[in-house]
């Protein structure tokens, strides 16, 4: 699976071109239900119908603990539900950054579970906790009792947006070790995944597919990380 998480970009006309051109490409490679597109939430009902036709799974980037009520601003896992979602990003960095811990995100998990949809909740420790040796031990205390994920996304905070990422030894380590926590989930890669790296990082066996955030936004480099994945798939 590769996830394209557009973040705060992109416009309904540049989602409908992007989608013309992904949903070419997943026809052509038979990428059916391979790809996975996470717009900004204003535009998930518009393009639904066009993600159906290509094949392209639909995504909220977040959702709120509650189904409704008075949080100004916010959405609930039966408003991207009702956009045409049936999957949900849960703990992205930048939302952990807003607030969110663990125990917000595994509400936010079962939210999403009372709508049937499915979440990918987003784990990941800061540079300092890499350093200091206890990468893994700050992963696997975030993973605890959350109730049947459908992926888990490992996100190094220190590589999100910034051009580095770990060695591919250490992803390896670190994907081993979510897999043993976690059983047979798939594990996604997720932090500066670039059209340049993603065949690396894809032809690790513990690596299940990747998220990407700015690589995503162009359709021309998107599809480069989906040639690397059907290398490896
Ligand atoms: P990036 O973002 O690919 O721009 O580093 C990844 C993410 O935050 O999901």
């Amino acid at each position: 699976m590769i996830i394209a998480n557009w973040k705060m970009n992109g416009m309904l006309a540049d989602a409908q071109r992007w989608l013309g051109e992904i949903g070419a490409f997943v026809q052509e490679h038979s990428l059916e239900h391979k790809v996975m597109f996470c717009p900004p939430a204003t535009l998930l009902h518009s393009i639904k119908e066009m993600c159906a036709a290509h094949h392209i799974l639909l995504a909220g980037q977040d959702c709120h603990t509650q189904m409704q009520g008075a949080q100004t601003g916010a959405l609930s896992a039966q408003h991207i539900h009702d956009g045409g979602a049936r999957f949900v990003l849960l703990g992205h960095s930048e939302c952990r950054q807003r607030g969110d811990d663990d125990d917000t995100i595994r509400t936010k998990l079962n939210r999403a579970h009372d709508m049937n949809m499915q979440g990918i909740v987003c784990v990941g420790e800061n540079e300092r906790t890499r350093q200091k040796g206890r990468a893994i031990e700050s992963v696997m205390r975030q993973l605890s009792n959350l109730h049947e994920p459908y992926g888990i996304a490992y996100e190094p905070l220190w590589a999100i947006g910034t051009g580095k990422i770990p060695s591919l030894a250490d992803i390896n380590e670190m994907h081993g070790a979510i897999k043993e926590q976690m059983g047979t989930c798939p594990i996604f890669y997720g932090g500066s995944v670039d059209e340049k790296n993603a065949a690396n990082i894809l032809s690790l066996e513990t690596v299940d597919g990747v998220l990407v955030g700015g690589a995503s936004l162009e359709a021309k480099r998107f599809m480069e990380i989906l040639k690397a994945y059907c290398h490896e798939a």
